[in-house]
């Protein structure tokens, strides 16, 4: 494999003296790839071969990504979408039908930040359940159900959407037994199931369960695109052929950046082929570092529970933002400390391959002077 092309691998072939794809970062998703280091992976992609482009997001490379993804995730099909925002929509609105309510998390990034898009442009009601958790609690669900019906005037419950794991929760998952009974439930009073599997991909490791265990449950998927497999945008929206039949027309009507999507997927594939090893590597590669690092002494990591690609981080006898400001100028991007408790959010990528733990426990610990 090109070495432009490893998504996390020591990157041992890239030109050391250029510093392209040499940067460790605790800030990203996926690679956190500069416009240069992009346009590279285009140039790659588009070499020595015919790569077919799409013509309005349909056919070429566009359709070999919604095949490969709906495999991935053991759906009939799959199709393109320029965004998350509109995949999530897209999936709420026609599986909603005539039943306009639906429930889902108050911390979603349906409910939380999609401007109300399915309030306002579908008629849809959002009701949001769960405030502060991420995890809907069966009795929640009922009670929502069992109102709905039971109303003075009809208004059926006709989707409970999920999303997992939850963005504004510190990228905590919801438990898999409980997801389980939740969406048993909802199956047995013929509530559509969608999930906002943006992040999906790191479920597996932390939970136990495949990615297609996790899809099973529910009759639609948007997985992210530029996330964890560095596109430039794009979502997947996955569920099954008579769902995804025809939906692009649906697609056209919102808009978007689709008349030429090949671009925003061409890096795509190859990392999401390999993203569940990259990101167990990527954990393994962190275990040490956390361990390296706490016996220095003067760092502290703890991992939440339930969490998934989040550690937390705390340093005395230096001042957080100087010292992040140090490990920047050697290549390695942290977030910003909290004000107050000076923690550090962490979040785990395959980044962190691009050198060994013991050479970045090292780094870390020589920034703490100088
Ligand atoms: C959980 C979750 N869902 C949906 C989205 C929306 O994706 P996009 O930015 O591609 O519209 C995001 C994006 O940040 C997200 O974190």
């Amino acid at each position: 494999m090109p070495v432009l092309a490893q998504a996390g691998g020591t990157d041992a072939g890239a030109d050391a003296a250029s510093g392209l794809f040499k940067s460790v970062n605790f800030v990203s998703d996926g690679l956190g790839l500069s416009p240069r280091e992009y346009a590279l992976l285009l140039d790659e992609a588009t070499k020595g071969r015919d790569l077919e482009p799409d013509y309005y997001s349909l056919g070429g490379l566009v359709t070999a990504r919604e095949r490969q993804f709906a495999q991935l995730l053991g759906k009939e099909a799959a199709m393109f979408v320029p965004t998350g925002t509109l995949a999530n929509h897209l999936a709420v609105r026609k599986l909603a039908g005539n039943d306009r309510r639906v429930l889902v998390q108050a911390e979603s990034h349906l409910y939380n930040d999609s401007g109300d898009c399915a309030e306002t442009l579908s008629g849809l009601n959002l009701i949001p359940l769960a405030q502060g958790r991420s995890t809907i609690e069966l009795a929640e669900v009922r009670r929502w159900i069992e109102r709905s019906a039971g109303g003075r005037v009809e208004t059926k419950v006709g989707v409970l959407s999920i999303e997992n794991p939850v963005r504004r929760n510190g990228h905590e998952m919801v438990e898999f037994g409980e997801l389980e009974h939740i969406c048993g439930y909802a199956r047995e009073q013929g509530i559509r199931l969608h999930l906002d599997g943006a992040r999906m991909f790191n479920l597996p490791f932390h939970s136990g369960r495949s990615l297609r265990d996790h899809a099973a449950l529910f009759d639609t998927v948007y997985v992210s695109l530029w996330k964890h497999f560095n596109g430039a945008s794009g979502a997947i929206l996955a569920g099954n052929a008579g769902f995804i039949d025809g939906l692009f027309h649906l697609r056209r009507m919102f808009g978007g950046a689709l008349p030429q999507a090949w671009p925003q997927v061409a890096p795509v594939g190859r990392y999401a082929e390999r993203y569940e090893e990259d990101y167990a590597n990527a954990w393994q590669a962190t275990d040490r570092l956390i361990a390296l690092l706490q016996a220095d002494g003067r760092f502290e990591a703890s991992k939440p529970p339930n969490g998934t690609s989040r550690f937390l981080l705390t340093v005395s006898g230096v001042a957080p933002d100087e010292w992040t400001a140090r490990l920047r100028r050697r290549g390695v991007i942290l977030p910003y400390a909290h004000p107050e408790s000076g923690v550090l959010a962490m979040q785990v990528n395959p980044t962190v391959l691009r050198t060994s733990p013991d050479a970045l426990a090292r780094i870390f610990i020589a920034a703490m002077k100088d």
